[in-house]
């Protein structure tokens, strides 16, 4: 089992930062996507990148399972997308990050990506759906992107307001 890690919000600097690709996986690594995942599952959430929780490297973790299924951890490192469907999806996305906010964001529907795991092999995945929406969305956050980063600016700020009165509302008893 993992630790549940702090997860940062919106102005947190190392948000809108580019992450650095994995050379070796450590064991520092292999801790820090453990504690990941048990994070994603508490929170819970779907998702979950490695600048999301304070470390500006090239990792993330997913499990698009649904109720009642077994969980499907997927660590992904240094991935990168091969392929993407012309046809497109659009989908109310959602962030550990932005908490208490939803916005439709069009991205491709289907994706092709490779990736390394927590062994140093390289892998492929081929997803549709959620899992190829989930994987994109993870992906910006490594190049300092949030979903709100892809809507107008002006309902970027309306989003923004609204996330920090869902925080001081969380957060005043
Ligand atoms: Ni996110």
């Amino acid at each position: 089992m993992g630790n549940i890690l702090k997860i940062y919000t919106p102005p947190h600097e190392g948000l809108s930062k580019k992450c650095e690709p994995i050379k070796v996986v450590s064991e520092e690594i292999r801790k820090l996507a453990q504690d990941m995942l048990a994070t994603m599952y508490a929170a819970p959430g779907v998702g979950l990148a490695a600048p999301q929780v304070g470390h500006n490297i090239c990792m993330f973790v997913i499990d698009v399972s649904e109720e009642g299924q077994n969980n499907q951890p997927l660590v992904m490192l240094n991935p990168r997308i091969t392929w993407e469907s012309d046809e497109e999806r659009n989908y109310s996305e959602g962030c550990l990050s932005v908490p208490g906010v939803f916005a439709q964001i069009t991205r491709p529907k289907r994706i092709k990506a490779e990736y390394m795991d927590l062994d140093g092999n390289t892998q492929t995945i081929e997803g549709d759906n959620l899992l190829a929406t989930c994987i994109q969305h993870e992906l910006d956050h490594l190049s300092g992107k949030l979903f709100i980063d892809r809507v107008s600016r002006l309902r970027r700020d309306m989003l923004l307001k609204k996330m920090n009165k869902h925080i001081k509302s969380n957060t005043s008893d």
